[in-house]
């Protein structure tokens, strides 16, 4: 397939119906509805049941992006679902979906881990794969159960995440929704900032000052990439769909941009930090509130552990 026609024909989310407010949390761990609000923007988040598993937000997400794209589950061939909280070691949540969903044997299906950056890492990763030649129709999803992996009696991370999934469908058209490109990048040297260790506390760690610091400056650089690549000027993006970890952080970059805070999607205040899901389902909502036009070049940015990032821009 020309790489020109490879684009976004449909997105998809989904979230569970539990909320969890900030009011609930300050009634678990010493904290306040102030605290959260003023140093992250997060109001509440959503938490998934104990048997709500990340494969159930993942199908579900990915069969709202299937009916919007208008894309049956027969015609996908190619299954990527980005993930740090799989339903189990192995095998692939991605093959559970595949399953879920009736995706045909002749599909790929994996996962990858990119932590919150999973999601621009899976959809240049299927990029390429269609641009190849190989596959037709890809389902890139991003879902988290980021509520498996908090230490529910640790003030300084409990409040930031929450769980959901998003999804699109890739595939061939012309003129519409086009991938112009994607660029993906990680700094290992910084992989004790953010992490869950196998023991003795398998929970979420992170060293929260460090990599608010590294997440403004990575995301400026990725940014400031990919626009240059392209020959695009910030004040030609119409929107920006930004991973949602801390309503300041996505404040640096729009000063960075010299944009108005309004062209930014900002959702957090609703679910928080869902990972690999946050940009999948930041787009959709966008799309879905009328906020991404036929013409508009869309900049997608993310950081997460690793530490990775990235950055995509998408002409709709
Ligand atoms: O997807 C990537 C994931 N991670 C991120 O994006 C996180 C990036 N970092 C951040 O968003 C911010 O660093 C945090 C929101 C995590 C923390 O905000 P901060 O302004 O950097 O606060 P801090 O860590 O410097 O802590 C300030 C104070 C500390 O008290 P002392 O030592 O000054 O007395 C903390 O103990 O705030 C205290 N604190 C809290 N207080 C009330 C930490 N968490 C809480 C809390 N409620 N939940």
């Amino acid at each position: 397939m020309a790489t020109t026609d490879i684009c976004i024909l449909g997105t998809g989310a989904h979230v569970p119906a539990k909320v969890l407010t900030n009011h609930e949390l300050a009634r678990m761990v010493d904290t306040t509805d102030e605290w959260i609000v003023t140093r992250t923007g997060i109001r509440e988040r959503r938490i998934a049941s104990k048997t709500e598993m990340t494969s159930h937000m993942a199908a579900a997400a990915a069969r709202a992006a299937l009916a919007n794209a208008g894309v049956t589950a027969e015609q996908i061939d190619l299954v990527i679902l980005a993930t740090l909280t799989p339903d189990q070691p192995m095998p692939a949540t991605a093959c559970l979906v595949q399953h879920e969903l009736g995706v045909p044997a002749g599909a790929a299906c994996f996962d990858l881990n990119a932590a919150c950056s999973g999601f621009l890492y899976a959809l240049d990763t299927a990029w390429a794969m269609l641009a190849s030649g190989r596959h037709q129709h890809a389902l890139v999803i991003g879902a988290e159960k980021m509520s498996s992996l908090v230490d529910w009696t640790d003030r300084s991370t409990c409040v930031l995440f929450g769980d959901g999934a998003g999804a699109a469908v890739l595939g061939p058209a012309r003129g519409t929704a086009q991938i112009l490109g994607a660029r993906l990048y990680a700094e290992g040297a910084h992989a004790g900032l953010l992490c869950v260790p196998r023991s003795p506390k398998p929970f979420i760690q992170m060293k929260g000052r460090e990599v608010f610091k590294n997440a403004v400056r990575e995301m400026e650089d990725a940014v400031r990439d990919i626009l240059e690549q392209h020959g695009v000027a910030a004040s030609q993006i119409a929107c920006v769909v930004p991973h949602q970890a801390n309503r300041r952080i996505i404040e640096s970059l729009a000063q960075y941009l010299g944009l108005p805070l309004e062209r930014f999607v900002v959702n957090l205040d609703r679910y928080g930090n869902t990972s690999a899901a946050s940009i999948p389902l930041a787009l959709d909502e966008a799309r879905r509130a009328g906020r991404v036009r036929a013409g508009d070049t869309t900049l997608l940015v993310a950081f997460g552990a690793g530490l990775t990032y990235g950055s995509a821009l998408v002409r709709w």
